[in-house]
C-alpha cells in the first residue's frame, strides 16, 4: 500500500485521446478518402481511466501487451505529453529514458550528447562536467564515446541514455523498454542502479516486457490493456495474470484460425505482441 500523503507521483483518472487523422501525414489523397468515404474522425482513447500513486522509494513495473498504452503513460508522467482528461502531479526532479535515441542528436558525439543531454536535465556547465567522467565509465563505450551518435548500435544508445539519465542522481526516474537492447553486463549493471535509486527512496516508473525483472526489482506492478488498468498490485500477481491472459489470447487465435481453416503456424509470425 502506498502512502496518502509525500507521494512521488499521483495521477488521477487520466486519460489520452489521439486523433489518427491529425498524428498520421494528412496527403491530398487521404483528405479525399476521407471525405468521398465520409470516414468518421479516428479518434481512440489510448489511457483511460488510469490512477496511479507512487511514493518515495517505490519501483512501479508498468505491463501489458504492445500497444496497451505503456508508452504513452510514461510520457505523460514525464510531461511530454499532456493528457485530455484527469491530472497528473509529479514532485520532484524527473529524469527518464523514453526510448532509444529521445533527445539525441545523431550528428554529434557520445561525449557532445552528455553535454546537451545534461543541459536539458537542468544542469549546469560546471555540474555537467563534474559528471562527465562518471557517465563515459558507466556507459562504457570506449573510443566510441568521440564517435556521432548515427555510428552506434541500439544497444549502446541505450547504455548511453541510460548513464545520462540515472547520473543526474533524479528523485523520479522513469524508463521505457531501456534494458531490452542492452547485453548481459549492462542488465545487470543498470539493475544495481536501479536498485540504488530505489534504496535512496527515489521513485522509479519502468516499462518492460521482462518479467523477470519486474518480479525481482518491482515492489509493484500495474498491468495495462486497452489503454485500461486490469489489475494494480504485488509484481508476483499482477505478472501471473498477465501471462495466464496472453497464454488465453494465444489459444483463442490458435483456434479461430485452426475454425477458419488457416494454419495457425503462419499466424504466429504475423504479429508483433507475442513477447513475454
Ligand atoms: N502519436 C500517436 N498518434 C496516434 N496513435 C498513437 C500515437 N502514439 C501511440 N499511438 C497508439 O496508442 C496506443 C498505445 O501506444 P503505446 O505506444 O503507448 O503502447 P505501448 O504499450 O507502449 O506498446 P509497446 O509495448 O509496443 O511499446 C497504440 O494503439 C498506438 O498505436
Ligand atoms: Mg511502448
Amino acid at each position: 500500500m502506498s502512502r496518502s500523503s509525500g507521494y512521488a507521483i499521483k495521477a488521477v483518472d487520466l486519460g489520452v485521446r489521439y486523433n489518427l487523422r491529425l498524428t498520421r501525414k494528412t496527403t491530398v489523397r487521404t483528405s479525399v478518402a476521407n471525405f468521398v468515404l465520409r470516414r468518421p474522425p479516428q479518434r481512440f482513447w489510448a489511457l483511460r481511466h488510469v490512477s496511479i500513486e507512487l511514493s518515495h522509494g517505490e519501483s512501479l513495473g508498468v505491463i501489458g501487451p504492445n500497444g496497451a498504452g505503456k508508452s504513452t503513460l510514461l510520457q505523460v508522467l514525464a510531461g511530454i505529453m499532456r493528457p485530455s482528461e484527469g491530472a497528473v502531479d509529479v514532485r520532484g526532479q524527473v529524469s527518464g529514458l523514453l526510448g532509444l535515441g529521445a533527445g539525441f542528436d545523431p550528428e554529434l558525439s557520445g561525449v557532445e550528447n552528455i553535454l546537451l543531454g545534461g543541459a536539458f536535465l537542468g544542469l549546469d556547465d560546471v555540474k555537467v562536467h563534474e559528471l562527465l567522467p562518471s557517465i563515459i565509465e558507466f556507459a562504457g563505450l570506449g573510443d566510441f564515446i568521440d564517435a556521432p551518435l548515427k555510428t552506434y548500435s541500439a544497444g549502446m544508445r541505450a547504455r548511453l541514455g541510460f548513464a545520462i539519465a540515472t547520473a543526474v542522481d533524479p528523485d523520479i526516474l522513469l524508463l521505457d523498454e531501456v534494458l531490452a537492447t542492452g547485453d548481459a553486463n549492462f542488465r545487470a549493471k543498470s539493475k544495481e542502479r536501479v536498485i540504488e535509486l530505489v534504496r535512496a527512496a527515489k521513485g522509479v516508473v519502468l516499462v518492460t516486457h521482462d518479467m523477470e525483472w519486474v518480479r525481482e526489482y518491482c515492489n509493484r506492478a500495474l498491468l495495462l490493456e486497452k489503454g485500461r488498468v486490469v489489475l494494480e498490485g504485488a509484481p508476483d500477481e499482477v505478472v501471473k495474470l498477465h501471462l495466464d491472459r496472453t497464454a488465453e489470447e494465444a489459444a483463442a487465435r490458435h483456434a479461430a484460425a485452426l475454425a477458419a481453416g488457416i494454419d495457425p503456424a503462419a499466424l504466429a509470425g504475423a504479429r508483433g505482441g507475442g513477447r513475454r
